[in-house]
């Protein structure tokens, strides 16, 4: 049988370009992607075409020169994502417009671009890769968790509508990752007068060394390959340390304020 093709939204770095190579290794043909392929002229890993999620545009036109060269598309992953933290108070805006636009209207927007290839070929899988902090509203990472538990909700309704296309879609949601993300991130200055100065200081640093402590993005590439190979994929999946996939069984099994506590003393707020 033909192999596979596959496009990966944010294929130039962390958990996507781990993604691309790793699915390569395995005879998949891949398509990654980037805002700017000029930023990447020695990338060899797989093919990268350039789109930016949040301009409409951009993605018909990938989408267009995908399959004009392939004829198909099996499989998209919906990796693009971009950080943000920061007192929602003080988050200007437009940085949580920018968060919603590239994390949730984006990945909206690639389904609807693929879904009538998809649909012709009556097959095609979407991974939508979300997060664990979308299971909860985490402190200063509260527009971050929104944006993921959005598009875990989104994803919900699309597989009903979508289920007699012969289209699967499912999310998978990573913990701590070490990539770049924090660097790419939008971080709220913490501001020498600011009432949440010290909280917000201290709990911007613990987020960042989580993600630099946090274990290869080869588990997540080793997840995906899973769940291609499943033949009816499950609505939600999560890949990561054993304690913050078990923080997501306590917090349905505690009462509401007890998880609370439990989120405050691990932030030590
Ligand atoms: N790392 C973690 O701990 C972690 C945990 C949970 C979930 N996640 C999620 O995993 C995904 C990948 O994150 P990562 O950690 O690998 O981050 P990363 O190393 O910063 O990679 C982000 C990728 O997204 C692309 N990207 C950013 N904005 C884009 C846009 N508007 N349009 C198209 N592409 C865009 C970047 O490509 P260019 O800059 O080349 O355009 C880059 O390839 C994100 O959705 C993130 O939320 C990460």
């Amino acid at each position: 049988m033909e192999s596979k093709v596959v496009l990966i939204t944010g294929g130039s770095s962390g958990i996507g370009k781990s993604i691309g190579i790793f699915l390569s290794s395995k005879g998949y043909k891949v398509y990654g992607t980037t805002r700017s392929l000029g930023k990447y002229p020695d990338f060899d890993h797989f093919s990268l075409l350039e789109l930016d999620v949040s301009v409409p545009e951009s993605i018909s036109e990938a989408i267009q020169k995908l399959l004009e060269k392939e004829g198909r598309l099996d499989v998209l992953i919906n990796n693009a994502g971009i950080g943000i933290t920061g007192p929602i108070e003080e988050t200007p805006h437009e940085e949580i417009q920018k968060a919603f636009n590239t994390n949730f209207h984006g990945p909206i927007h690639m389904m609807k671009a693929v879904l009538p290839a998809m649909r012709q070929q009556h097959s095609g899988l979407i991974i939508n890769i979300t997060s664990i902090a979308g299971y909860m509203g985490l402190p200063y990472r509260g527009i971050y968790s929104a944006t993921k538990g959005a598009l875990e909700l989104v994803t919900e309704a699309m597989r009903m509508e979508t289920k007699d296309f012969g289209v699967h879609i499912t999310n998978l949601a990573p913990g701590d990752f070490a990539t770049n993300i924090a660097s790419g991130r939008y971080h709220a200055p913490v501001e020498p007068k600011s009432p949440y100065k010290v909280p917000y200081g201290n709990t911007l640093k613990m987020i960042n060394d989580h993600v630099n402590d946090g274990k290869d993005p080869i588990c997540v590439a080793e997840a995906v390959f899973a769940i291609i190979r499943t033949d009816r994929p499950k609505i939600h999946y999560k890949v990561g340390a054993f304690m913050q996939k078990f923080s997501l069984f306590l917090k349905k099994i505690l009462p509401d304020k007890q998880y609370e506590k439990l989120l405050l003393n691990h932030y030590k707020l």
